[in-house]
């Protein structure tokens, strides 16, 4: 499949051949080789301000405690500061590795941050990897991403239309309010002191406070997956007793439906395989799944141990194997690689971009397979959006990466 998608049909990804298709999730193709994942280490966290201004630092940090029986996860609704939907920009995670390459520099010597990054393979949102490894099994979704390759480093970044970003702003009332209540359940299960429910005037005892999704506590972590490194960025909800700087005492908050049958546990592991990949990514141990009713009524709380999920789902008929997520996760890797290391031969349009700067478009479609096309001068200035970038990097951190 070495054909490239040169005309202006860019906009349209259909079109572009397919140039990996997705693993038999089907049990008996597995093969026997594990592919190893190391524990994810901390390189630094960082906090977003309720103003959206990220800082590095813990002022975003909360610690898990028990909700009250029968949380009302409606509760403050109607307070909800809600972030404005926006492009998922690599832009706080780039400047969290510039911090890194900063201080290798000032510890090691010049230039050491530079060659630590050299070795890195892939830098990008957990959310963005959680999809990339689930997409054997998933459905219903599409992922479509932005690759860059740059000095040796591959980076990844979710593309949005437009059209995407106002559906999600103008989602149903419906949908809008069982989003609130993931957050409520945060809100809930955390609290500004260890051990110690929040109480705060005019609020019922162990109300975390209002729900402002604007805040937010960060971890960097560095992993690898095969012998790929990669660095890694995401949201950790709290921690448990005290942060000691490894994501040891991290902990995910999931919201579920009560589960009354074989046909709601069945959905309900299914759903583990995104709670599991999302959490091991960052090396998060524990998921607390809060149950609820379909009115919010939080019912009974589970504690889960991340490692122990997989042998929950294993053998039966809606199962899903880990393995085959980290082998598919390594095969994307490389040829995604291989193909945007290429030597850039095709036909341009326009003036050609220098090799590092090109952005491609990387579709993930399920049942179908992955696509990648480089993207046209007109695709590259709709990913700039009209800011100070090369291709999606900004350009201050372009400028200091790239040879
Ligand atoms: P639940 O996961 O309890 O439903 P996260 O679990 O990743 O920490 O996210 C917190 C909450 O954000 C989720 O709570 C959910 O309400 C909302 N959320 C996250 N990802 C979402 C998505 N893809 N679509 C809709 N809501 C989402
Ligand atoms: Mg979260
Ligand atoms: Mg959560």
């Amino acid at each position: 499949a070495k054909r490239l998608e040169t005309d202006a049909g860019t906009s349209a990804n259909d079109h572009a051949p397919v140039l990996l298709s997705y693993p038999s999730t089907s049990s008996q193709q597995q093969s026997t080789r594990a592919v190893p994942f190391q524990q994810p280490t901390c390189l630094l966290t960082f906090s977003y301000t309720p103003q959206r201004i990220m800082e590095f630092g813990d002022s975003a940090l909360r610690y898990y405690i028990d909700p009250p029986p029968g949380a009302d996860l409606r509760y403050g609704y109607e307070r909800w500061i809600k972030r404005p939907e926006e492009r998922a920009r690599l832009d706080t995670l780039l400047k969290a590795i510039e911090r890194v390459l900063h201080i290798s520099d000032t510890n090691m010597g010049p230039g050491s941050g530079k060659k630590w990054l050299r070795d890195i393979a892939l830098v990008t949102w957990r959310g963005v990897m959680t999809k990339i490894l689930t997409a054997p099994y998933e459905e219903r979704d599409s992922c479509v991403l932005n690759a860059m390759l740059v000095d040796g480093t591959l980076y990844l970044e979710e593309h949005l239309t437009d059209a995407r970003l106002a559906e999600k702003e103008d989602l149903p009332t419906r949908q809008r309010q069982q989003t609130y209540y993931g957050y409520a359940f945060e809100s809930w299960c955390t609290s500004s002191r260890p051990g110690v429910p929040e109480r705060i005037h005019g609020h019922p005892t162990g109300w975390g406070g209002d729900v402002d999704t604007n805040v937010q506590w960060c971890s960097v972590v560095k992993t690898k997956l095969g012998d790929s490194r990669l660095v890694i960025g995401g949201e950790v909800d709290c921690v448990r007793e005290h942060f000691n700087g490894q994501p040891d005492n991290f902990v995910e908050l999931k919201t579920s439906m009560s589960i009354r049958n074989a046909q709601d546990e069945a959905r309900f592991e299914k759903k583990l395989l995104k709670f599991y990949v999302q959490s091991f990514l960052l090396g998060v141990p524990e998921i607390v799944v809060g149950f609820r009713t379909p009115a919010g009524r939080i019912t009974t709380t589970q504690s889960f141990k991340t490692i122990q999920i997989p042998r929950l789902v294993r053998g039966k008929p809606h199962a899903w194997d880990p393995q085959i997520c980290l082998r598919w996760g390594q095969e994307f890797l490389a040829s995604l690689k291989a193909r945007l290391s290429e030597q850039a031969s095709s036909a341009q349009t326009g003036p050609s971009p220098t090799y590092s700067s090109r952005v491609w478009r990387v579709t993930l479609t399920p049942g179908l397979g992955v696509s990648v096309y480089p993207l046209d001068e007109e695709g590259v200035k709709e990913v700039q959006g009209g800011e100070d970038r090369v291709g999606f990097l900004p350009s201050w951190y372009f400028e200091q990466v790239a040879e």
